[in-house]
């Protein structure tokens, strides 16, 4: 176990050894405008897109872009963070085919999802479900692992179990095995769901385990959790996820830990303003109808996240929640009064 300041976060001087912190997938909650607006500051090593679910075909490039259009910036967010691009599903040969398309469009990772929780998903032999067949899941990494070009790591991220954590440890060599670079443990059964605890307890013994470095996940939602997470894993990373999005600047805390005089918290007034950019993004990066509805949608949600952090986050969710017009919204959301009628008008509220 490393609880010691030695275990420092600093950075590794390239992209090829395991990230130290890392912001989670988190479908529909974190696309790349919100990757764009978390890895602003620099704080995190890495990002992995939502999962891409393959089911029965090869996927057209253009599928790829919209999962992951940093890949038209090099991989990167705007602020240089690599972005890895996760795939689920259970067919080993389709899984590999994409995963090359993926690298081939320049992507620089990839992970497999082993943790999706979904009915649907699971039903169809993706995502947690594997993790009752050890030999699939080191079939399917092998098979994607040896149609990657070499440059390209190979990640995976699993929960402890499917019901049960009876094949945590066999799971974790049968991807090991397979050549992975490292696995990221979100430490909950399926059957956990979300619930807290994260048993972080089972980290240490899946490194040990695997022989391969693990970054830990599950229920770091402060400074103070990754603090008690660091002393009972001693694990190589960590990845934050509605942790990172309910305080937008965790990581840089988690960093500020070791890498001192950063600046402090961010307040709810220099937060406010991302909502905006979030809305922004998401109307001009959404293809589908109705871009500001789902824009509107997304503030909301994110405002929601924010409340556990920022109690005038939570208020103005309560106030805007049942607002039905984006432009109100985001006159609101701007602080803006919900009588005023333009951008120049409004008293701030
Ligand atoms: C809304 C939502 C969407 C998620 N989507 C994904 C996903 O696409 N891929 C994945 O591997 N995990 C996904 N997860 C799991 C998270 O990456 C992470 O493992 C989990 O939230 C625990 O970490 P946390 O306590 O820091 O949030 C999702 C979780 C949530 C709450």
């Amino acid at each position: 176990m490393n609880t010691s300041a030695n275990h420092n976060l600093a950075r590794p001087d390239d992209d090829s050894g395991p990230p130290k912190l890392v912001l989670a997938p988190m479908e529909g909650v974190i696309d790349h405008v919100m990757r764009g607006l978390l890895t602003r500051d620099g704080a995190f090593d890495l990002c992995v897109t939502e999962f891409v679910r393959i089911t029965n075909t090869l996927f057209p490039a253009s599928v790829f872009h919209r999962y992951c259009p940093e890949l038209a910036a090099g991989g990167r967010t705007r602020a240089g963070t690599p972005v890895h691009v996760q795939l689920l599903g259970a067919d080993a040969v389709l899984m590999a085919e994409n995963a090359r398309l993926a690298a081939d469009l320049g992507a620089l990772g990839i992970d497999l999802n082993f943790g999706c929780p979904a009915r649907t998903v699971n039903r169809h032999q993706g995502g947690a479900v594997l993790l009752e067949y050890p030999e699939r899941l080191h079939r399917i990494a092998t098979t994607v692992r040896s149609a990657l070009p070499g440059r390209v790591p190979l990640t995976a991220k699993m929960r402890l179990g499917f019901d049960n954590t009876d094949l945590a440890l066999e799971n974790a060599r049968a991807l090991a095995s397979a050549g992975i670079q490292w696995i990221t443990v979100h430490a909950r059964t399926r059957s956990d769901g979300y619930r807290p605890p994260a048993y972080w307890e089972w980290v240490p013994r899946i490194q040990a385990a695997a022989g391969i470095p693990v970054i830990a996940n599950g229920e770091i939602w402060s400074r103070a959790d990754f603090e008690r997470c660091r002393a009972s894993t001693g694990a190589s990373g960590y990845m934050l996820g509605r942790g990172a999005v309910a305080r937008p600047d965790l990581a840089r805390q988690i960093r500020s830990a070791t890498v001192p005089a950063q600046a402090g918290p961010l307040t709810w007034q220099q937060v406010r303003p991302l909502l905006r950019e979030l809305y922004d993004g998401t109307v001009e990066h959404t293809l589908r109808t109705q871009p500001r509805q789902r824009a509107a949608a997304r503030v909301k949600q994110w405002l929601r996240y924010l409340g556990s952090t920022y109690p005038e986050a939570a208020e103005l969710f309560h106030r805007v929640k049942t607002e039905r017009s984006p432009q109100r919204l985001m006159q609101r959301v701007a602080g803006l009064s919900a009588a005023s009628n333009g951008a120049h008008s409004g008293a701030l509220s």
